[in-house]
């Protein structure tokens, strides 16, 4: 390798992030102080939701999410299988069955049509996915699920600054799940959140964070014992929860990076931007699907760029092992979910998602950060037009 390493993805950080970890450290609270309930509230005015609720990964958000919407033993949660495993997962926590619909031909999310087919008796949740950022067409899936009381659950880990036909993604879903993992629009090391306008739901998250705790005595219902005193000390633990707290050292960290989300998309949509001009008039790629024009008036978070080969038989894993030879990293975003071992274990099947499938065989994410100079970018676009071409004759010439 001649040239530095581009990885696909990596956090920004600089010395006011620094600072801002630092004075946690040196305050009398390093976990739940006084910058959780500041971060939730920054979070909350930002996508303009009524509630925020943050949490030590998206994943935990997640599980908490569809606790809060009620998925129990059997229950159905309808997501694609185009997402990262947690989304799946967290189903599973709760004795839940994720089923999984096909994706649009025309998008890298959830097919609505295919979402009301597989709606069964036992359906609790929809949990679309805001792919790459780019926001799942939400509108059709809120209609649907209150046709049949279902909650909808917006994986917005990848959505974070997004908008949806002027609406912000986290404003829009009955409860919306943000990750904050290094690579995502803002970091906190580890950490999550999800927001809501539903007080309930609130309510009800807050406890599963906390092991299932209550400490507000208007929600205390534990039957008096005799003798027992309910002192300052008092509370009540009333379901079982988990220990999903949110340190305040990744509050500090998350606030910080909060303030400069919008310099964050703006530069990623730059990039993108650049990226559609470079690739959209290469015949043998296809470029994410809302850039050729857009299919509704959203504004995506650009947190992947991918790229997907075209043919029968795409050379991706030749390509990927060449751009990595030239110092461009790339990653798969994503495995079908069904296609993993856990879930073949579980009875899931090649073949569910057709469209998924052939999605996975061609598509790659391309490095998208905002640290990314205009010159890296630049390295990017002549290293995958000049390998894409280079693979492609390699193909035909054999
Ligand atoms: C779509 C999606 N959902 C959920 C998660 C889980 O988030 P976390 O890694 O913060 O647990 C991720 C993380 O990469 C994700 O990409």
């Amino acid at each position: 390798m001649t040239n530095s390493f581009i990885p696909y993805g990596r956090q920004s950080l600089d010395e006011t992030d620094i600072k801002a970890v630092n004075e946690v450290l040196r305050s009398a609270w390093l976990t739940t102080g006084p910058l959780v309930e500041s971060f939730e509230e920054a979070l909350a005015s930002k996508v303009g939701a009524r509630y925020c609720v943050v949490f030590n990964s998206g994943t935990a958000a997640l599980h908490a999410a569809y606790f809060a919407a009620g998925v129990g033993q059997d229950d159905e949660v309808i997501t694609t299988p185009i997402t990262f495993a947690a989304t799946a997962n967290a189903a599973l926590y709760l004795g839940g069955k994720p089923v999984f619909t096909d994706i649009s031909d025309s998008s890298l999310h959830i097919d609505v049509d295919k979402v009301e087919a597989a709606i069964t008796g036992r359906t609790r949740v929809i949990t679309p996915v805001d792919m790459s950022g780019i926001p799942a067409d939400i509108d059709p899936v809120m209609d649907l699920a209150g046709r049949h009381n279902l909650v909808v659950v917006d994986d917005a880990s990848h959505a974070l600054g997004a908008t949806y036909k002027d609406r912000t993604v986290g404003s829009i879903a009955d409860m919306s799940i943000f990750s904050f993992h290094p690579v995502k629009q803002i970091t906190t090391g580890e950490g999550g959140a999800v927001t809501t306008d539903n007080a309930d739901f609130y309510r009800s998250l807050q406890t599963f964070r906390n092991h299932g705790i209550v400490r507000d005595a208007s929600h205390f219902t534990g039957a008096p014992v005799e003798g027992q005193e309910k002192g300052s000390w008092y509370y009540e633990q009333q379901q079982l929860g988990y220990n999903y707290r949110l340190p305040d050292i990744n509050c500090a960290l998350g606030l910080n990076q909060l303030k400069r989300l919008d310099q964050f998309v703006q530069r990623r949509r730059e990039i993108a931007a650049r990226y559609n001009e470079a690739f959209r008039e290469n015949p043998a790629l296809l470029t994410p699907p809302c850039s050729g024009g857009v299919h509704f008036s959203n504004e995506p978070a650009w947190h992947l760029y991918i790229l997907r080969l075209v043919g029968n038989l795409p050379p991706r894993k030749q390509l990927v092992n060449r751009l990595y030879e030239k110092g461009i990293g790339t990653q798969v975003h994503y495995i079908p979910v069904y296609l993993h071992p856990y879930y073949r274990k579980l009875g899931y099947r090649p073949g569910i998602c057709p469209r998924a499938e052939d999605y996975y065989k061609r598509a790659f994410s391309i490095p998208l950060y905002p640290a990314m100079s205009d010159e890296d970018v630049q390295r990017v676009v002549e290293a995958v037009n000049g390998e894409v071409e280079a693979v492609y004759q390699k193909e035909r010439s054999k």
